[in-house]
């Protein structure tokens, strides 16, 4: 109860920063999903945007919501990029991809003029890797990728769905990648790019420019990481 106020008043108070004329960029999970509630609000109020979405989900629930979605071939840049994350270190750097979206996530906020975390205060960690990181991975021959995501010193899991493996967007696996802790996060993440068979991992390093921590009393939390 007091995570779901936590993440809606972190959610309401990023969405106080888009103004009419930006493009947006969604996010995806259960913090995004209540940004995007927010921004749906907001355009029935009036404001005047354009919008990109990380996931089919939640380009479904803007739509339902009448935010305007454009395809990305009318996007020079994002001007704010929405989005949660399953932990942030004291460095700001983060794990997403709890839901299975990061390629696409990673993708907006890379192309972000401004990248916006939006959380709750479970998600702050002096470390990152207590949440099992998320690498997708293709499905062809995916035992050797899998075996040399070992080798960097992790416990790999397939995620599932139900019977199935777990399907992203892209039509892609996801190895959760348990570590414990992720000392240095800048060279792991090189190290997995290295990996023929790894898309795109969860570390997000040095993108956050904003975050906004939201709190179970309802209060929030704003950090500048990077000054606009
Ligand atoms: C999805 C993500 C989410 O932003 C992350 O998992 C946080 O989710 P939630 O807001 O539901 O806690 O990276 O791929």
């Amino acid at each position: 109860m007091t995570v779901s106020v936590a993440k809606q008043a972190a959610a309401e108070r990023a969405v106080e920063y888009i103004t009419d004329g930006m493009i947006v960029g969604l996010g995806s999970g259960s913090t995004s999903e209540l940004a995007i509630e927010a921004i749906a609000r907001r355009v029935r109020e009036g404001l005047q945007i354009k919008a990109v979405a990380s996931s089919k989900k939640s380009e479904a629930l803007a739509r339902e919501g009448g935010i305007p979605i454009i395809p990305f071939s009318q996007v020079e840049s994002i001007d704010l990029n929405i989005d949660g994350a399953d932990e942030v270190d004291a460095f700001f750097h983060l794990i997403k991809g709890g839901g299975g979206a990061h390629l696409r996530e990673k993708v907006l906020a890379y192309n972000s003029r401004r990248f916006v975390v939006i959380v709750d205060d479970s998600k702050l960690v002096d470390q990152l890797g207590k949440f099992p990181l998320p690498v997708e991975i293709v499905p062809f021959a995916y035992e050797l990728t899998v075996k040399n995501l070992a080798g960097l010193g992790c416990r790999p899991v397939i995620r599932k769905d139900k019977d199935d493996n777990y399907l992203t967007d892209n039509g892609n696996w996801i190895a959760d990648c348990h570590f414990s802790v992720i000392a240095n996060p800048e060279k792991l993440e090189q190290s997995l790019k290295q990996i023929p068979g790894v898309v795109e991992t969860g570390l997000f390093s040095a993108m956050a420019d904003f975050i906004v921590v939201g709190y179970g009393d309802g209060t929030v939390k704003e950090i500048v990481v990077k000054p606009e």
